[in-house]
C-alpha cells in the first residue's frame, strides 16, 4: 500500500523524541522564557514499586522534582520569539478577531486560519475511509490516527513506551472514563473506591464522588500537603482503591496548583493503592506539561484539545503504562474494541489485545477531528516557536501580569478599588508556575455598591469584549472565595437562584464572578480595552486623569518586563480565602428586600451598616431577579406559550436596539429555539408514529375527580370506576 508522504512524515516526526531547540539568546534581563511544568526526569519506571526505588532518597524525589516555568534556558536563541510577535501574525492568522476583544479563551481558545485551511486541504485532497475498515483509504487513516496519537504523546514530553493517549471527547470524557473504568475494577477485586479531590476542582472533577461513598474534598493546599505527608492518613484505607484528582489549574481563578503531589502521593502511600488524575484542561491551554518522567507523572491525564489549540473538539485521557491495570477490566466495549463476542445461546467476549487505547475507544474515532489535530500541532509551532507552549507561557504570563496589574490600580475618585479580585494568596501574577492567565473579579461602584457580575458582561458584550461570567462550574472555589456556607447555598437554590439563570447578588454578595482568561494570541492590546471598558463605564472620573490607571499599568508591566524573578503582589490586597476584602466586611449589609433598588445592586442606604450578616431569609430575594425572568418565570408556569412569546418580544426589543444581539438575548434566542424545537419534536411525535398516551397517575395533593355524573363518591362506586378506568388505560396501551 502506498502511504502519501504527509503521513510518512507525521510517523517520522513522531518518532523523534528530541524536541528541536534553537542555539542561545543573550538576552536574559528583560526575557522571561520559562521552560515546562515539569515532572522531572528520572530514571523510568514500570510499576509503583519500582519508582520507588528508582528514587535514591526523599529529598531527591523532593530536589528532583521542578515546576519550572520562568528560568531562561540555556538553549534560548536570539531568533526565538518576542511577546509582540503575535501582533505580526495576527490579523492574518485570526482573522475572526477583527474589530473584536476576546477574553474569554478558558472557555475555548481561538483557531488559527493556517489550521482550517490546511486541515480542509487535506480533506479535500485525500481519500479516508473508517479506519476500522480494511481498504487502502481506510488502512491510511488508521495509520495516521496512531502517528497522531504518538506525536500528541511526545508534545507532552512522554515516551509512548511509558505512556497510552486513548482519545475521549473532552476533558469530562476522559475524568468519567477514569470513574467508571475504577468502579469496574473495584466490582471485580472486590475492593471499594475513596475518592479525594482539591476544592479547587472543576465541576467534572467534583461529579466523580458520586460513584463512591467514600469522598472526601480537601479544602485547601495545606491539608492536601498534611495528608500527603501522613502517608494517607484519612485517605483511602487497607484494601481499598484510592484516586486523588485535582486540577492543574483553578479555571475559575487561573491558580495553579502544585505538580508535585503526584508522584509525592506515589512514593509515600503504601497502605492503600493510590493514584492521580491531573485534570490539565485549563492547564495545558497555555502551559507547557511535561510528562518526561514517569516516576512523578501523574497516573492519569484528562484534557481538552479544543482548549490549546481552538480546533478540533476531541480530548484525551493520558495513561501512565505502570498503571493502566486499573482500567483494564472495564466492562462496557463497544464496537472496536473486542475481537469476539457471542451473543446467541451464551454471553462470551474477548476484548482486543495490545495497547489500553484498543481496549478504550468505543466505537469509531472522530478520525477526522484527529487529523485536525495533527494540522493544529503543525501550525502552533509554525506560528509559536519550536517549543509554542514555552512560549505561550511566558507570552501569556506577561499579559495576565499586565491584566492584573491594570485592574488592581483602577480606583475611584475616593480612592476605592474599582476590582474586587480573587486570588490565592500564594499565586503570583507574572509567575507562570504559580498562576496562569485569568482573573476572576467582581466590579465594585465608588459608593460600594456592587454591579452584577452578567451585568458586566452584557456591558462588554455590547463593546465586542468577550468575557465570562457566572459560577464558572467551579462550586468549591465559589464558596470559598465568595464566602458561600453549605446553608446558604442551599437556601440560595431555594430562593431560585440557578447557575444557569442566577441571582447575582444576595445578601449583598455575589453569587458569581467575571472571569476574564487569556490566550496564545492574546495582545496588550486587548488588556488595554478591556481597562478602558471599565475605566469609562464604571470609575467617576470626577478626579483624576481618564486612563491614568491604565497608562499606569501598561508602565509597570514594562518595568516588570524588564525585572527578574516574581514580584511581590501589588499593595491592593485582593480577596481570597479566609481574606474577605475588607469593603465587603464593612458593606457586607442587607440588601432590604421591597426597596427602590436596582435588582443586583446593593442599595445605598444599606452601606455602612451595621457589618455584622444580617439573618437570611432566602423567599426574600426572589423579588431581586431581573423582573423580566419572574415575569417569564410565572408566565410559563400558567402558560407555556406565553412564555414563549415574552422571550421573543424581549428578543426582538434587543435586536431593534442593536444589531448585534446581547448575550442576554442571545441567551433567549437559544431557549427559544430549544423550547420550540422541543414542541415541534413532541408535535411530529405525535402526528406521526404517536404512542398512547400514559394515563396520569392522580396527584396525592388532589382530591380525585369526581366521577362523571357520581355526585357523591360511594366506596363501591369509587372502586368499580377506578377498574373500569384501569380496563380503558390497558386497552388504550395496546396492551
Ligand atoms: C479545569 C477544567 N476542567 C475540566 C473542564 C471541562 O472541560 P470539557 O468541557 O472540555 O470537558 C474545564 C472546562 O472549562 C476546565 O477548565
Amino acid at each position: 500500500m502506498d502511504i502519501p508522504a504527509h503521513i510518512l512524515d507525521a510517523v517520522h516526526t513522531s518518532s523523534d523524541t528530541s524536541l528541536p531547540v534553537r542555539a542561545s539568546s543573550p538576552k536574559p534581563s528583560n526575557r522571561k522564557v520559562s521552560s515546562r511544568a515539569r515532572f522531572t526526569k528520572s530514571r523510568s519506571a514500570r510499576s509503583s514499586a519500582d519508582d520507588i526505588s528508582s528514587l535514591s532518597s526523599e529529598s531527591e524525589q523532593e530536589h528532583g522534582y521542578q515546576t519550572d516555568f520562568t528560568s531562561l534556558p540555556s538553549d534560548s536563541s536570539p531568533e526565538d520569539m518576542q511577546p509582540d510577535d503575535v501582533e505580526d501574525f495576527r490579523d492574518r492568522e485570526y482573522p475572526q478577531l477583527k474589530g473584536k476583544t476576546y477574553l474569554d479563551h478558558g472557555g475555548t481558545t481561538l483557531y488559527a486560519r493556517s489550521l482550517i485551511e490546511e486541515f480542509s486541504s487535506d480533506l479535500i485532497t485525500n481519500l479516508y475511509g473508517n479506519p476500522h475498515s480494511a481498504s487502502t483509504p481506510s488502512a491510511i487513516a488508521g495509520h495516521r490516527v496512531d502517528a497522531i496519537r504518538e506525536r500528541t504523546l511526545r508534545f507532552f514530553g512522554a515516551d509512548p513506551d511509558e505512556f497510552d493517549l486513548v482519545f475521549v471527547a473532552n476533558a469530562t470524557a476522559a475524568i468519567k472514563m477514569v470513574i467508571d473504568c475504577f468502579k469496574d475494577y473495584a466490582a471485580a477485586t472486590n475492593t471499594p473506591v475513596w475518592y479525594g479531590y482539591h476544592k479547587d476542582a472543576h465541576t467534572s472533577l467534583v461529579g466523580v464522588r458520586e460513584a463512591t461513598k467514600m469522598h472526601r474534598c480537601f479544602s485547601s493546599d495545606e491539608e492536601v500537603e498534611n495528608w500527603i505527608s501522613s502517608g494517607g492518613f484519612g485517605g483511602p484505607r487497607a484494601r481499598q482503591l484510592g484516586l486523588f484528582a485535582y486540577p492543574g489549574q483553578s479555571n475559575m481563578t487561573g491558580r495553579r496548583l502544585p505538580l508535585s503531589w503526584c508522584g509525592r502521593i506515589r512514593k509515600s502511600f503504601h497502605k492503600a493503592a493510590t493514584y492521580t488524575l491531573l485534570d490539565a484542561a485549563a492547564l495545558a491551554s497555555t502551559a507547557p506539561l511535561d510528562l518526561s518522567d514517569t516516576a512523578t507523572a501523574p497516573d492519569f491525564v484528562a484534557l481538552s484539545f479544543y482548549k490549546i489549540f481552538g480546533f478540533p473538539n476531541v480530548g484525551a485521557l493520558i495513561v501512565r503504562k505502570a498503571s493502566e491495570h486499573v482500567l483494564a477490566s472495564r466492562k462496557f466495549f463497544g464496537g472496536g474494541t473486542v475481537d469476539m463476542i457471542i451473543s446467541l445461546q451464551d454471553t462470551w467476549h474477548a476484548k482486543k489485545e495490545g495497547a489500553l487505547h484498543n481496549r478504550l475507544e468505543d466505537g469509531t474515532l472522530p478520525f477526522h477531528s484527529i487529523f485536525a489535530l495533527d494540522h493544529a500541532m503543525t501550525v502552533h509551532e509554525r506560528l509559536y516557536g519550536p517549543n509554542p507552549m514555552k512560549f505561550i507561557s511566558h507570552h501569556t504570563a506577561q499579559l495576565g501580569k499586565l491584566l492584573f496589574d491594570g485592574l488592581t490600580l483602577l480606583k475611584h475618585s475616593n480612592g476605592s478599588p474599582l476590582c474586587t479580585i480573587y486570588k490565592d494568596d500564594v499565586a503570583v501574577y507574572g509567575d507562570p508556575s504559580l498562576q496562569g492567565a485569568t482573573v476572576a473579579f467582581n466590579v465594585v461602584k465608588g459608593d460600594g455598591t456592587m454591579v452584577g457580575y452578567e451585568q458586566v458582561e452584557e456591558a462588554a458584550d455590547e463593546r465586542n469584549i468577550y468575557v465570562r461570567s457566572g459560577s464558572l462550574c467551579n462550586p468549591g472555589g465559589m464558596a470559598s472565595y465568595l464566602g458561600w456556607s453549605p446553608s446558604e447555598m442551599r437556601a440560595a437554590y431555594a430562593a431560585g437562584h440557578r447557575c444557569t439563570n442566577p441571582t447575582q447578588i444576595m445578601f449583598g454578595r455575589p453569587t458569581g464572578v467575571v472571569r476574564v482568561s487569556l490566550g496564545a494570541m492574546s495582545t496588550a492590546a486587548d488588556v488595554r480595552t478591556l481597562l478602558h471598558f471599565l475605566e469609562d463605564v464604571y470609575i467617576d472620573n470626577k478626579v483624576g486623569e481618564p486612563r491614568a490607571a491604565v497608562a499606569q499599568a501598561l508602565q509597570m508591566a514594562r518595568t516588570v518586563q524588564a525585572s527578574t524573578g516574581p514580584r511581590p503582589s501589588s499593595p491592593m490586597t485582593p480577596a481570597s480565602p479566609g481574606h474577605m476584602p475588607l469593603h465587603y466586611q464593612s458593606h457586607a449589609s442587607q440588601q432590604l428586600p421591597g426597596s427602590e433598588n436596582t435588582p443586583g445592586v446593593q442599595p445605598e442606604s444599606a452601606l455602612g451598616m451595621d457589618p455584622e450578616r444580617p439573618r437570611f431569609v432566602p423567599a426574600d430575594y426572589i423579588g431581586y431577579r431581573k423582573p423580566w425572568k419572574e415575569e417569564m418565570r410565572k408566565a410559563q408556569y400558567a402558560n407555556p406559550t406565553v412564555g414563549m412569546e415574552i422571550k421573543i418580544r424581549e428578543l426582538d426589543d434587543a435586536s431593534s436596539r442593536n444589531p448585534t444581539p446581547s448575550v442576554k438575548a442571545r441567551k433567549f434566542g437559544r431557549s427559544v429555539v430549544n423550547l420550540l424545537r422541543t414542541k415541534q419534536h413532541v408535535q411530529d411525535g405525535s402526528a406521526a408514529n404517536a404512542r398512547p398516551p400514559l394515563p396520569v397517575p392522580p396527584s396525592p395533593l388532589l382530591p380525585p375527580d369526581p366521577m362523571p355524573g357520581v355526585s357523591s363518591v360511594s366506596e363501591r362506586s369509587r372502586r368499580s370506576y377506578e377498574k373500569a378506568q384501569f380496563r380503558q388505560n390497558v386497552e388504550a396501551l395496546g396492551m
